[in-house]
């Protein structure tokens, strides 16, 4: 029955058109996705299932448990499934799906229209409450405004969050009995998104992490659909002692080569980090970073801070200009900035060189000097994440102030430059191979925010500053003499 729900997910993907895809966020579940996210769940006693399967789509989540369930592996004396799903349209399909389990097993449905959102909040403020034991999600994705009804409606329910996937997880947890099971395929961006942070608060306060899996490749979940986002599928127990936590990996939906893992939670969520980001490890080695006792230094320890760069261009651009001029103070954008070395100001790029102070763009200004600065964004294909470069004031002869555009962010010493070894230390480190490995170990994306820098460990900054004269008596810093570097210092 499985194979028909594929036949029609593959036939209503075709007929929708990308703009309504985007709208309603109607990425359905590939089969074999979904019965591996059907697998996670825990066989239980023989009692009634309350299975919430919210934006359901055409149902290829609940049936995939509902598969289960007719195997054996799943044993309920009676299920009923209660479906979220707001488009009309595909509430056939989505009752076809269901009506043909009704009479192979003990099953009970509803589809509920309209938005899922609005109707949890309403059920936890007046309704029943905490009243299902499984929930199977692939919610929408999807920004949530400020000023929104959304946002609005969460609130009334104790909900912070900013987005409608984070905001379903919420809303199903919220809504199930003790001991109930969560599983959810969601973007990973929630596990160190700086904007995610009560959201991971709500969780871990609420439920244990039992099982997380990742797909080697971030284009494999919903290939058919061309998402380019990297996806995490959690298993939730509401109410749950925590305790180890299973990770397994695969390179993509077929999960042949699953690889599996169980780790200590105090290597999933540090027992130091206040912002409490969620740590996707993929060995059971430790990461070297990880391991080191003389890599235990926050910011705060080095006296130093790190901010993302803050002239918005978009916001200030009346005041850019090409090249520098009189009036104009150099502007610095991620491209001025190669593996090796700072070029400025350089002719016939595409954005801008300089920036007019005056009383509009001062504040934005920060003092010339030494400083490292790392990119926020780097593409799929660059080799690292975490790409670290030198400003040297040296290259900006007369210049006092410096605009840093937002796409950098920078480390500086209450808002003034760094001593210049204690910038080209950082750079070392950061430029290493086993900072991007432990980076990657809590971020899914390419992006590098403020907040990541802020919660990394360092060395200390005598450690940082030795590093920072030993680069500069070399010739050339290649990987791999950053690499041998940092091995002499972790060992
Ligand atoms: C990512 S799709 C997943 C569908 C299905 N769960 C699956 O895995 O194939 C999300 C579904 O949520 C529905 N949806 C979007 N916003 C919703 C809302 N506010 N309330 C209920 N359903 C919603 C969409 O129409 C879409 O079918």
């Amino acid at each position: 029955m499985l194979s028909v729900v594929e036949q029609t997910r593959l036939k209503v993907s075709r007929r929708t058109d990308a703009k309504k895809k985007s709208q309603l966020g109607q990425f359905f579940t590939p089969a074999k996705t979904a019965q591996f996210m059907a697998s996670l769940f825990t066989a239980q006693g023989n009692w009634d299932c309350r299975l919430l399967d919210a934006g359901a789509g055409i149902g290829s989540l609940s049936s995939a448990f509902l598969e289960r369930c007719i195997d054996g592996e799943l044993r309920f004396k009676m299920i009923k499934v209660t479906a979220f799903e707001l488009d009309s349209l595909i509430h056939k399909e989505l009752n076809d799906a269901f009506s043909s389990y009704k009479n192979i097993l003990s099953l009970d449905y509803e589809i509920l229209g309209g938005d899922f959102i609005e109707q949890a909040v309403n059920n936890i403020q007046f309704g029943s409450g905490k009243v299902y034991t499984h929930a199977i999600l692939n919610p929408p994705y999807k920004k949530i405004s400020s000023n929104s009804l959304h946002r609005l409606l969460l609130r009334q329910a104790g909900i912070e969050t900013v987005n409608l996937y984070s905001a379903f997880v919420a809303l199903a947890l919220e809504m199930m009995s003790l001991g109930g099971q969560v599983v959810a395929i969601i973007p990973r961006s929630f596990c160190n998104g700086p904007y995610y942070r009560t959201f991971r608060d709500f969780v871990l306060e609420r439920a244990a992490i039992r099982h997380m899996h990742l797909f080697d490749s971030r284009s494999k979940a919903f290939k058919d659909d061309d998402v380019l986002q990297e996806n995490i599928i959690l298993l939730l127990e509401r109410g749950g002692q925590q305790g180890d936590v299973i990770v397994t990996t695969s390179t993509d939906d077929s999960f042949i080569d699953l690889i599996t893992h169980t780790h200590p939670f105090n290597r999933i969520v540090l027992p130091s980090d206040p912002e409490r980001f969620i740590h996707v490890p993929t060995s059971v080695e430790c990461n070297a970073i990880e391991l080191s006792s003389s890599i235990h230094c926050s910011l705060e320890d080095i006296g130093i801070n790190v901010s993302t760069g803050p002239v918005v261009d978009f916001r200030l651009k009346e005041h850019l200009r090409d090249m520098p001029e009189p009036g104009a103070v150099p502007l610095l954008y991620p491209s001025h900035f190669n593996s090796s070395a700072m070029t400025w100001p350089q002719a016939g790029m595409k954005k801008c060189n300089a920036i007019q102070r005056n009383s509009e763009t001062e504040k934005w200004l920060y003092p010339n000097g030494f400083y490292c600065v790392v990119r926020r964004f780097s593409s799929k294909e660059e080799r690292r994440r975490v790409m670290a470069g030198v400003v040297d004031p040296a290259l900006f002869d007369g210049a006092t102030v410096l605009g840093f555009e937002n796409h950098l962010n920078l480390f500086h010493e209450n808002k003034r430059g760094l001593p210049q070894a204690l910038a080209r230390g950082l750079a070392v480190f950061l430029n290493s191979t086993v900072v991007d490995d432990s980076f990657r170990r809590f971020s899914g994306h390419t992006q590098v925010n403020a907040t990541d820098l802020k919660q990394m460990k360092y060395p200390s900054r005598t450690t940082l500053i030795e590093l920072g004269e030993w680069a500069m008596q070399q010739d050339e810093l290649t990987q791999t003499l950053i690499d041998n570097k940092l091995g002499t210092l972790i060992a």
